[in-house]
């Protein structure tokens, strides 16, 4: 079991030429972690195609082995999964080693936790440091015993599922679709029904998942923005096919490259247009993006479109805090496409972000003042002053084990003065990892 990776890679980028092509990233994140964790949770075969295979999801697929189910991957993005289902789970042999995956360590923890069976989770270094008490508080009203935890409940954490979980009703204290994920996965296992409420509507995969293998499951609007989301316990979920769309969290490096690389035009292909992860294309439209959306079709139950890309002129604006769950992975990016705007972009309510894979309104800050971009934090706002020249250079960006940090910065390179450096490209390979060669192959210089 490992707690690092290996030795820091470095890696630089630089300004050369226009971007072109027809590109396709990888298969979403969120949604290859629960056909893995649906797949253990069904009774029979789950076939998925166009798995992501980066590292956070594997780990998922080995935790998902130590639970009881039977995965085989018959080629590149194809996997099998022989399902233990709902209350079959076996007792993990060994510690189970999420790396640096937040998604798949809490959403387990509602899976195993849900069941009279121990387990314990640990991670990397930056999963170390992620807050987890958002998973334990509600797991405890389910009936679950957090055993051990390292100080602040944090991982290495230690589970005992009880005989029989208790259904609940519960709002969430954040904005997250982990914490709602992880206790409508621990519902499953539970007589009756268990409701989740949040203020502010996120992601929606393990809803639309939950019925796709056969659960019933209410969503009723909750306030302005918010949702109610109910699940009648104990279903059979039975196995079936999913189709993993390409992850518009990845789409966003390549989006970004183009739109701040002159002469840029690139297309790419068959991107996730779920309303609940857009958010950065309605920001980047009104910044005045060139992006147009081709060829909408539906790929495995949500909608997809072929993005085609041209460089643009973007002029700053301001983003509002309620967007902020339908692009919380994206900020990063976002603060690079500012960098190259005219005028200031705000982004407001950005607390969220200083628990992700790093603190990463900090790293973002720092890695602007690398560059010399004027930027300011102004409470849960990052605000960024563009300009169409960013001079780039400065010393290599600390990257605190996050991948989405390492690639906004390469892709801030390809259009600034000076080389940009990141202390370490390894991560990418957590969510994306043929970033580089993707980039490559667009005409980007990157080096490793
Ligand atoms: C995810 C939810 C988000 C997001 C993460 C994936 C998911 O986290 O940042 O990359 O798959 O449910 P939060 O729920 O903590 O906001």
């Amino acid at each position: 079991m490992s707690h690092a990776h290996g030795p820091a890679s470095p890696a630089s980028s630089r300004s050369g030429n226009p971007l072109k092509g027809r590109v396709r990233v990888p298969g979403d994140k969120s949604i290859s972690h629960r056909s893995m964790i649906f797949g253990l949770l069904a009774i029979g075969e789950t076939r998925v195609e166009g798995l992501l295979e980066g590292d956070d999801v594997l780990r998922t697929a080995e935790a998902c082995k130590a639970l009881g189910a039977g995965i085989t991957r018959e080629a590149p993005g194809r996997w099998r999964i022989r399902g233990a289902g709902i209350g079959g789970l076996s007792e993990p042999a060994g510690i189970l080693d999420f790396g640096n995956a937040g998604t798949g360590s809490r959403l387990m923890m509602g899976v195993a936790g849900s069941h009279p069976i121990t387990a314990t989770f640990d991670g990397d270094a930056s999963l170390r440091k992620r807050p987890m008490r958002r998973i334990l508080d509600p797991l405890a009203k389910m009936g679950v015993t957090v055993v051990s935890e390292a100080e602040g409940g944090r991982v290495p954490l230690t589970l005992r599922g009880p005989k029989e979980t208790i259904p609940i009703t519960y709002e969430t204290p954040a904005a997250s679709a982990q914490i709602k994920s992880a206790i409508l996965l621990a519902g499953l296992n539970s007589p009756g029904r268990t409701t989740v409420i949040e203020r502010e509507a996120t992601r929606d995969h393990t809803e639309r998942m939950l019925r796709h293998f056969g659960a019933t499951v209410e969503v009723a609007p909750h306030g302005a923005d918010g949702r109610a989301v109910t699940l009648q316990g104990q279903p059979e979920l039975r196995g079936t096919d999913i189709v993993v769309p390409s992850d518009p969290s990845s789409a966003a490096f390549p989006l970004v490259a183009a739109l701040i690389t002159p002469g840029s035009d690139i297309v790419i292909e068959g991107v996730m247009m779920n309303p609940l992860r857009t958010g950065l294309i309605t920001t980047l439209l009104e910044m005045g993006a060139s992006i147009e959306r081709l060829n909408e079709r539906d790929e495995g139950g949500e909608t997809v479109a072929d993005l085609r890309v041209r460089h643009s002129r973007l002029s700053g604006v301001t983003v509002p805090a309620a967007r902020a769950p339908a692009m919380i992975d994206e900020y990063p990016i976002l603060a690079v496409a500012a960098s190259f705007a005219q005028g200031t972009t705000r982004m407001q309510g950005l607390h969220e972000l200083r628990v992700k894979e790093s603190d990463r309104l900090a790293a973002v800050a720092a890695g602007l003042a690398e560059a010399g971009v004027e930027h300011e934090i102004e409470g849960d706002d990052l605000i960024v002053h563009g300009s169409s020249k960013v001079r780039g250079g400065g010393r290599p960006v600390a990257t605190h084990l996050d991948h989405r940090i390492a690639m906004s910065f390469l892709v801030m390179g390809l259009a600034s003065s000076e080389i940009m450096t990141v202390d370490d490209g390894a991560m990418i390979a957590t969510s994306f990892p043929t970033f580089i060669p993707l980039m490559r192959e667009l005409g980007a210089t990157i080096h490793d």
